[in-house]
């Protein structure tokens, strides 16, 4: 089955960038990035970054407000710095065996760098690799020495095939041996009232950041109750500096 698996993956894959490299930064740049944000915005971002920092030591020694500017359109900015002092440690002090001393690296992303970068026999559980696990029903795990491919294949199944809403079976190279094939997935609930990205507090951030960044000072035409809460979290979380009236990126 998993020989399948890995023959449909070298087939199909998608040619996704990080997937030329096996250079440990470039994976960890990637990784994180893809921690909440979709592929398609992950792509450009992925590449400006590695032109402009295109090693560990060149990101740590950029100044922290041009690593925040340079995440705005990724969202969820703490992953910026997490990015950033975990390139501090690895200029000084090089690779930790136990990747998840780096911040912003938790079991998933510890376990795709280990495997991707660093050829490591680890299984990366991301939810649609769980979700295929799951549907599959049977153990599925890596032959010797393939892991990274293992774990591309299982999330490009996951996100390309054996997706939330659908499964579409008849593409699936594992289809043959799977205990959920030919059923319909449970669909997930769907939350009641999504309210539109611009509705979002997540939204108010990130025209905060931009528009600091780009020395405008606070965004316009944004109403106070809601800028001002969002200024607070940005305060909170040290992504943003106050002082006087005035405000800047932390
Ligand atoms: N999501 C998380 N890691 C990924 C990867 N390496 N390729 C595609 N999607 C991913």
């Amino acid at each position: 089955m998993v020989g399948l698996l890995l023959e449909w993956y070298a087939r199909e894959a998608r040619d996704l960038p990080w997937r030329r490299t096996s250079d440990p930064y470039s994976v960890l740049v990637s990784e994180l990035m893809l921690q909440q944000t979709q592929v398609s915005r992950v792509i450009p971002a992925y590449e400006a970054w590695l032109e402009r920092w295109p090693t560990a030591e060149a990101l740590a020694a950029a100044r922290r407000e041009d690593v925040l500017a340079a995440w705005v359109g990724l969202g969820y900015n703490r992953r910026a710095l997490a990015l950033w002092q975990a390139a501090g440690i690895v200029a000084r002090d090089g690779w930790p065996e136990d990747l998840r001393l780096l911040p912003g690296v938790g079991p998933y992303t510890a376990a795709a760098v280990g495997s991707f970068a660093f050829g490591r026999q680890v299984v990366a559980v991301d939810v649609n690799v769980a979700r295929v696990r799951e549907r599959f029903g049977a153990p599925l795990e890596p032959p010797g020495g393939r892991a990274g491919d293992f774990n591309q294949a299982m999330m490009e199944l996951g996100a390309t095939v054996c997706t939330a809403r659908t499964a579409r079976c008849g593409a699936c190279p594992i289809a043959g041996g799977c205990a959920s094939a030919g059923q319909r997935p449970v669909r997930p609930a769907r939350r009641a009232h999504r309210p539109r990205f611009e509705d979002t507090n997540r939204w108010v951030r990130g025209r905060i950041v931009a528009a600091l960044a780009a020395g405008e000072g606070l965004p316009q035409g944004i109403a106070p109750e809601r800028l001002e809460p969002a200024l607070d979290g940005l305060v909170r979380d040290g992504l943003v500096r106050r002082s006087g009236g005035t405000y800047a990126l932390g």
